[in-house]
């Protein structure tokens, strides 16, 4: 409660013309530079206000970026103590997992794969995991959604072509329901993991080490390391040979963090220690420069990242942090990565582009390069949720490494969210029965345009079905 009042004071020096004022080593700074980048991101949300949908963001922007925007929130909280978005995200996370407590809600069904379910699921794993206020009795609670999650995914483990793994897509009638793609085995991956750990059910670490298998098999991690975007079923003889091997921030940092967590989980097994050392290794080669500024390198130099693109980097930030966590031996090269980023995106949260655009305190709408060299410093123009949230994970992530922020809780240090493991694992009565025929023709055309680009091998899984 006592940090209500901070955006407003914030607003205060703002408006006096500064950039966002940020010493790292100043926690009071930290979580001030984060309340004011925080405040613009959820300018961009509408989802509370009378006769909109609790949960949605307003277009452009995708469900599942919702879910992670209110997984970000979560750690927003339980880092600075500053509860004032913790009504409108628990106000979403319940209407988006419905009443079935399954992340599958009618309106989205018919464009939804398993990654975008997973940014929901990851999201209820993170309040079970901070002890984030439960929700009344009566809704479906933190860790029995994370859990019902798995169970569908466990579900829809397909052994008949590739010898595993999840496919992109949930449903035969949209395209990309023949890629199999790290984002969507990687929320499995992740999931499953911290599930062990909370729970202390094997069940959940048998999985873990069964998706990383075949991530390994198929040749989605390569023996160095590297994360490959997904491959193509071929359904001529259902072999997947055709690995597309963009790398994306999101996809090293989710396998990073669930192979951490499972260093944990195993007491410090050599395996995963490999695993987890390997992993930063390769994510650090690829996409930071020299100078420790994180870099989407696929599109980012060039200018052509899509909105869902945009929003990556926040997401390898939150899995560093998370793995310092995890596998404390990280922490000291991790701690450095996080504090380089940190300084550079606050010094590129000094756009001022106007509503609609950006709705925050004037002066401080954050860009999305942080590279010194590219932009000169500053901001570069470009404006939006995914940029507002990358910022806000770089500078509110050192807190994790800076403080002495409580590890992640599990059921016998003190979690108290309710779990249940025999969660629905189907839908009764849901889409998973509907005919294809009831697809338009125009829906297809639209799903279609992302499959021949995967098929061509240009931007590949990050390019969520458009509906
Ligand atoms: C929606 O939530 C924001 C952030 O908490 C708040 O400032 C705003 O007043 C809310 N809008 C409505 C209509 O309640
Ligand atoms: C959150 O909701 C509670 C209960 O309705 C209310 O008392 C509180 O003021 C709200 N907090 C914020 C920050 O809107
Ligand atoms: C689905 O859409 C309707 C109409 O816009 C809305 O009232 C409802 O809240 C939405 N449901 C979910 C779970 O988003
Ligand atoms: C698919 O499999 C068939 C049969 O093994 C093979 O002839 C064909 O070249 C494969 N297609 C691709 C794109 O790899
Ligand atoms: C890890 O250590 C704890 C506490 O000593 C023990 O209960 C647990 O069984 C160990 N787990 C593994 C996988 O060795
Ligand atoms: C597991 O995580 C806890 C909490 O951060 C940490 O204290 C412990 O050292 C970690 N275990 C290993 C084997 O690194
Ligand atoms: C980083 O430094 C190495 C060696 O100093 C150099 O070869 C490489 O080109 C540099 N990379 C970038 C992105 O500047
Ligand atoms: C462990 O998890 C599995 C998989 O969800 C579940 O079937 C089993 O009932 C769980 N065991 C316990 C003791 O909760």
């Amino acid at each position: 409660m006592r940090l209500l009042g901070l955006a407003a004071a914030l607003g205060v020096l703002v408006r006096s013309g500064a950039a966002i004022d940020l010493v790292l080593e100043d926690e009071e700074s930290v979580k001030s530079a984060a309340a004011t980048i925080a405040f613009g991101l959820v300018k961009y949300y509408t989802g509370n206000n009378t006769g909109d949908t609790p949960g949605n963001l307003p277009d452009p922007y995708f469900w599942w970026e919702a879910g992670a925007m209110f997984g970000t929130l979560i750690d927003y909280w339980a880092l600075t103590g500053d509860d004032s978005y913790n009504n409108i995200t628990t106000q979403a996370i319940l209407h988006q997992a419905t009443e079935n407590g399954d992340f599958m809600p009618a309106n989205q069904t018919r464009t939804l794969g398993n990654d975008d379910q997973g940014f929901w699921g990851m999201a209820a794993l993170s309040a079970a995991e901070n002890n984030y206020p439960n929700p009344p009795s009566d809704q479906p609670q933190w860790l029995a959604l994370a859990q019902s999650l798995f169970n569908q995914y466990a579900s829809r483990w397909d052994e008949t072509t590739c010898g595993g793994g999840l496919r992109w897509q949930i449903f035969t009638f949209n395209n990309g329901y023949n890629y199999k793609n790290s984002i969507s085995n990687g929320c499995f991956f992740n999931i499953a993991a911290r599930l062990a750990r909370y729970t202390g059910n094997e069940t959940y670490a048998e999985w873990a080490s069964k998706i990383w298998t075949w991530q390994e098999t198929v040749g989605l991690i390569s023996a160095d390391y590297h994360v490959h975007d997904g491959t193509n079923i071929n359904l001529t003889d259902n072999t997947c040979t055709a690995v597309d091997k963009n790398e994306w921030t999101y996809n090293s940092g989710i396998f990073l963090h669930g192979a951490a967590v499972m260093y944990n989980h195993t007491n410090g097994s050599s395996t995963w220690r490999e695993r987890v050392d390997g992993l930063l290794a390769a994510a650090q080669a690829t996409f930071f420069t020299n100078n420790s500024v994180m870099v989407e390198q696929l599109c980012e130099p060039a200018g052509v990242c899509d909105n869902d693109q945009r929003s990556f980097k926040g997401y390898l930030t939150r899995w560093l942090a998370g793995t310092t966590q995890m596998a404390p031996h990280t922490a000291g090269p991790i701690r450095a990565l996080l504090a380089a980023d940190a300084t550079a995106a606050a010094k590129a949260c000094v756009g001022n582009p106007g509503a609609p655009a950006f709705k925050g305190h004037a002066g401080t709408a954050c860009g999305f390069r942080w590279d010194d060299a590219a932009v000169g410093g500053g901001f570069d123009g470009s404006a939006g949720v995914g940029e507002q949230m990358n910022a806000l994970s770089a500078v509110m992530y050192t807190l994790v490494t800076s403080s002495k922020a409580a590890a992640p809780l599990t059921a016998d240090t003190g979690g108290t969210s309710k779990g249940n493991p025999a969660g629905k694992a189907h839908q009764p009565g849901g889409v998973e029965s509907e005919s294809e025929s009831e697809i338009s023709v125009g829906e297809r055309v639209a799903a279609g345009f992302v499959t021949s680009a995967i098929a061509l091998g240009v931007v590949a899984g990050c390019a969520f079905v458009i509906s």
